[in-house]
C-alpha cells in the first residue's frame, strides 16, 4: 500500500464504527504486556544524554555535517580539480576545523567520518583534541550507506547495525559524543511504501537505542529526497507519515527522546515542481509537520540543507524560527552543502587560498547561527551562494 494521499472521510466516521474499533483495540492490549519498562539507562546516563544534546544545539549553535564518505568527498573535490586522496581531504578539513574564534559561538558539533576521527593537524594534535578543546561536541557517522530495498519501486534500507554497539563504545573512548544515522525516502506516485517507511523507522530506532546503550547521543535522520516534481502538501504530508512512524518506532524501542536530536528534510516543494513557495510559505508547512509529530521532549531539530542554495538554506531556517506557531524545540543546522560550498570552490587546493576559504566557511556558519535565532537579514544571494547544490538521488 501507498502513503498519498487522506482518504477523505477519517473525521467523519459513524460512533458505533468507532465503538467497535475501541473494543478491538482494547482485546488486543489485553493480551500484550505494557505494564512497565525494564530500565534502559540510569538516571546519570539520562543526565549525560541530554546534556550532550543541549550544548550541540545551545542557541544560535547547529552542527557542521563534514561527515561525507570517501566517495563523496570525490564529488566535493573533483569540481574543483583537487585529487580525492587521503591527505587532500585531511588538509580540507584541518582548514574548517581550524577557523577562527567566531566558528565557536556559531557551531555547537561536527560530525566527522570514520577516517577524520583519526587525522591530525599539520602540528600532530587530533582533530577530535582540537575540536572537543574549542568546546565543541564531536560526532561520528555510524551507517555503512543505504541498500535497496528488494521489490520495491527503488527504495532503500540503511545498513550498519552490526557490531555496532562495539564500534559506538569505541568511538566514545576516541573523543565522539553523538552519532548519525541517514535514512533515505522517496516521494513519487509510488513511493514512499508503507515497507519503507516502516523498516526504516525501526532501523534508525534500533541504532539510537545502541548509541545511548554507549553514552552516545544519537541523530535520527530520516531524509525525504527532494527529487521529483510533488508540490508543497504532498512533502508535508509525507513528511507527517515519515516523522510518525519514527517517533513510534523510537517509543517501541524505549529511546530516551531527550537525548535524541532529529535531523530531517525541511517541507520543501519536489525539485522539479513548477509551483514556486516563499520561504514563510515553506516555514509554515515544516514546522506544522513537526508540531503534528516530534515530541516537545525532542531536545533539538537540526534540519539537513539537502541541495538547497546557501543562501536558501539560511533564509529558510530563519523563515523557521520566524514561524507564528509554538515550537517547543531548538530549530537549527546540521548542514554538510550549505556550510561549505562556497569554502569549497574559494580553497581550489591552493595553500594560499586556506584562508579566504575559512572566512567563507564563516560567514555561511554566521548567517546560519542568526537564522537559528531568527535573526537573519539576507544580503541577497552572492555569486556561489544562491547556487543550487542539488545532486538527483543524492547519497552521502
Ligand atoms: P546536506 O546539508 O548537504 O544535505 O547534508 C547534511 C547531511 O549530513 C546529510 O546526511
Amino acid at each position: 500500500s501507498f502513503v498519498t494521499f487522506t482518504y477523505p472521510p477519517s473525521l467523519t466516521e459513524k460512533s458505533s464504527e468507532v465503538a467497535m474499533l475501541k473494543t478491538i483495540q482494547g482485546q488486543k492490549n489485553e493480551a500484550t504486556t505494557m505494564t512497565h519498562q525494564y530500565p534502559a539507562l540510569t538516571a546519570e546516563q539520562k543526565k549525560e544524554l541530554q546534556e550532550i544534546a543541549q550544548r550541540i544545539v545551545a542557541p544560535g549553535k547547529g552542527i557542521l555535517a563534514a561527515d561525507e564518505s570517501t566517495g563523496s568527498m570525490g564529488k566535493r573535490l573533483n569540481p574543483i580539480g583537487v585529487e580525492n586522496t587521503e591527505e587532500n581531504r585531511r588538509r580540507y578539513r584541518q582548514l574548517l576545523f581550524t577557523a577562527d574564534e567566531r566558528m565557536d559561538s556559531c557551531i555547537g558539533g561536527v560530525i566527522f567520518f570514520h577516517e577524520t576521527l583519526y587525522q591530525n593537524t599539520d602540528d600532530g594534535t587530533s582533530f577530535a583534541k582540537l575540536i572537543k578543546d574549542r568546546d565543541i561536541v564531536v560526532g561520528i557517522k555510524v551507517d555503512k550507506g543505504v541498500v535497496p530495498l528488494a521489490g520495491t519501486n527503488g527504495e532503500t534500507t540503511t545498513q550498519g547495525l552490526d557490531g555496532l554497539s562495539e564500534r559506538c563504545a569505541q568511538y566514545k573512548k576516541d573523543g565522539a559524543d553523538f552519532a548519525k544515522w541517514r535514512s533515505v525516502l522517496k516521494i513519487s506516485d509510488t513511493t514512499p511504501s508503507e515497507l519503507a517507511i516502516f523498516e526504516n523507522a525501526n532501523v534508525l530506532a534500533r541504532y539510537a537505542s545502541i548509541c545511548q546503550q554507549n553514552g552516545i547521543v544519537p541523530i535520527v535522520e530520516p531524509e525525504i529526497l527532494p527529487d521529483g516534481d510533488h508540490d508543497l502538501k504532498r512533502c508535508q504530508y509525507v513528511t507527517e507519515k515519515v516523522l510518525a512512524a519514527v517517533y513510534k518506532a523510537l517509543s517501541d524501542h524505549h529511546v530516551y527522546l531527550e537525548g535524541t536530536l532529529l535531523k530531517p528534510n525541511m517541507v520543501t516543494a519536489g525539485h522539479s515542481c513548477p509551483t514556486k513557495y516563499s520561504n514563510e510559505e515553506i516555514a509554515m508547512a515544516t514546522v506544522t509537520a513537526l508540531r503534528r509529530t516530534v515530541p516537545p521532549a525532542v531536545t533539538g531539530v537540526t534540519f539537513l540543507s539537502g541541495g538547497q542554495s546557501e543562501e536558501e538554506a539560511s533564509v529558510n531556517l530563519n523563515a523557521i524560527n520566524n514561524c507564528p506557531l509554538a515550537k517547543p524545540w531548538a530549530l537549527t543546522f546540521s548542514y554538510g552543502r550549505a556550510l561549505q560550498a562556497s569554502a569549497l570552490s574559494a580553497w581550489r587546493g591552493e595553500l594560499s587560498n586556506e584562508k579566504a576559504a575559512a572566512e567563507e566557511f564563516l560567514k555561511r556558519a554566521q548567517a546560519n547561527s542568526l537564522a537559528a535565532l531568527g535573526k537573519y537579514e539576507s544580503a541577497g544571494s552572492g555569486a556561489a551562494a544562491g547556487q543550487s547544490l542539488y545532486v538527483a538521488n543524492h547519497a552521502y
